[in-house]
């Protein structure tokens, strides 16, 4: 069967999901805001949950119709064949969102929907009580300038949880933004790779993931392998993911001045099995030492919303930047939301991307 499929995204980040979707031998890749549309059958969304980087989920569209009214939101939900994708004990919980529509009321809206849906199977399963005891099918609309989409989340926990940041420190970064950040960089094993303000290690550990072509979602579950999929196909795709695995010498740097999160970077990396890829080390970035080698700088340093006062994130914008001065064979990657941090690091950058980190709007600087 084939269904049309959808992976939402952080903002900014559309491209990049298109591209390794595309790879993947995907049909029919289409970006649009925040999302990319693709199709697929169901060995495809066991791949695309276990291999994709910078996706936030897998989502099955179910159906698409205008919806001004409740009775339009009603009779589009009741028309899909729910029968084909929910069987009979199937737990269905439904939530979802509204932009520019005159449906706003997300509480109302979820109980049409799922009013609706279980009119549809009360057909289907002749009865008029579902116990929803079964493996859960969550539902999602979106309703988008008066046009409902409806969807069956495959993934459950999103995509950017890969199991192994169970800790993290004090300002992390979603690992779906930290894997988008190293392909950017174009990182791909083969100089050297430094993040020196690397904070719980996601972007050293993305860059390991990325170097090995290990699958981020080798290590973990998705919601639909509880579901009816023809049998096998999650095995095929892990086992297919783990036979285009590389294997190296990787010279991967991640320096953090805090003890402790480089405590808990080391125990994250050894969960992602690639501690032995990453040289850790408690370490001032001001010292950060780069001569006698080329290589990929990617880094998150603070921004002083969160974690120090933005003064001070300006004074190690400043030293960090006097050390990297005359680093001409380092092509380097900051992300920061501080609009001074040109000024503070004392050179413009060549390129800027804007990236959501979360809520807050950063700029990635790129020096190339
Ligand atoms: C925004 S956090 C990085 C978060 C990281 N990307 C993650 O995913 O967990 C910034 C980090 O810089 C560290 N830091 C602050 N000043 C530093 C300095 N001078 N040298 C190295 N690390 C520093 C902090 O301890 C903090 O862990």
């Amino acid at each position: 069967m084939e269904y049309k499929l959808c992976t939402p995204c952080l903002f900014g980040l559309e491209g990049l999901v298109s591209d390794e979707l595309k790879r993947m031998g995907m049909s029919q890749v289409a970006a649009e805001n925040g999302r990319v549309g693709f199709g697929g059958n169901a060995e495809d969304i066991a791949r695309a949950n276990i291999c994709l980087r910078t996706g936030e989920r897998v989502l099955i569209q179910v159906g698409q119709f205008p919806a001004e009214s409740f009775d339009e939101l009603f009779e589009g939900t009741t028309a899909l064949e729910w029968e084909n994708f929910l069987p009979k004990d199937a737990a269905f919980p439904v939530k979802g969102h509204s932009i520019g529509s005159a449906l706003h009321s997300i509480p109302d809206c979820q109980k049409i929907v799922k009013k609706a849906v279980v009119e549809r199977l009360k057909k289907t399963y002749r009865t008029s009580w579902f116990e929803e005891t079964g493996a859960k099918h969550q539902i999602s609309f979106s309703i988008m300038k008066d046009v409902a989409t409806i969807y069956l989340d495959t993934t459950g926990e999103g995509l950017h949880k890969r199991g192994y940041r169970p800790q993290a420190g004090a300002a992390p970064l979603r690992e779906t933004l930290a894997a988008a950040m190293v392909k950017l960089s174009r990182y791909k094993g083969r100089d050297s790779f430094a993040d020196p303000f690397c904070g719980s290690g996601t972007i050293a550990i993305e860059a390991a993931l990325a170097a090995r072509n290990r699958a981020p979602g080798l290590n973990r579950n998705f919601e639909a392998e509880n579901w009816a999929l023809p049998h096998g196909i999650w095995d095929k795709a892990r086992e297919r993911a783990a036979a285009n695995e590389f294997s190296g010498d990787y010279e991967i740097f991640a320096g953090d001045i805090d003890p402790e999160c480089i405590d808990i970077a080391r125990q994250n990396a050894r969960r992602a099995g690639v501690e032995n890829d990453i040289q850790f080390q408690v370490s001032d970035a001001a010292d950060f030492i780069w001569e006698n080698k080329k290589g990929v700088l990617v880094t998150n340093p603070p921004y002083g919303e969160r974690v120090l006062e933005r003064r001070q994130a300006e004074d190690i914008y400043r030293a960090f930047g006097k050390r990297m001065a005359d680093a001409k064979d380092w092509k380097m990657y900051i992300l920061s939301s501080h609009t001074e941090f040109e000024q503070a690091f004392d050179k413009a950058a060549g390129k800027k991307r804007k990236l959501y980190n979360g809520m807050i709007k950063c700029d990635l600087f790129m020096y190339l």
